[in-house]
């Protein structure tokens, strides 16, 4: 069954030249790219995708970080897309982090690891709401 994630080339993936990289690995494994857009994002719409953060210590600079620069935000679809996806981006922690992955061939601070996936069927649904209110 297909299924849709909302995935993020983040302002660190932008600005170091891996949109191709990411993109290229998504189409390699077979899942296809149904919506994708460059933005920056405002602090409004950053506080709302990541609205699960907001008491975490690290939210204030996680907003600031998101909007700090365009990102590239795409719907990927394919069989357990969500699943697929973060299999392709590795761990939160790019340390920890399998080189092959993302996060692992790419980065080192868990601030700026290059992408976000969402993390389940609800969290796709509402984040592809966020940023493509109108495709889907
Ligand atoms: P992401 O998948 O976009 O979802 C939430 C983000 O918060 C996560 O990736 C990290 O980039 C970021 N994050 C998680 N933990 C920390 C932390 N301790 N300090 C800064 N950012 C963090």
């Amino acid at each position: 069954m297909s299924e849709r994630t909302l995935v993020l080339i983040k302002p660190d993936g932008v600005r170091r030249g891996l949109i191709g990289d990411v993109i290229a690995r998504i189409e390699r494994k077979g899942l296809t790219i149904a919506a994708m857009e460059l933005r920056q994002l405002d602090a409004e719409t950053a506080k709302t995708h990541y609205a699960e953060h907001s008491e975490r210590p690290f939210f204030g600079e996680l907003v600031d970080f998101i909007t700090s620069a365009p990102l590239v935000a795409l719907v990927v679809e394919g069989p357990r897309a969500i699943e697929a996806f973060r299999g392709l981006a590795g761990l939160t922690d790019p340390v920890k982090s399998a080189p092959g992955t993302i996060r692992g061939d790419h980065a080192l601070e868990i601030g700026e690891n290059v992408v976000h996936g969402s993390d389940s069927p609800e969290s796709a649904a509402r984040e592809i709401k966020i940023f493509f209110p109108d495709r889907f």
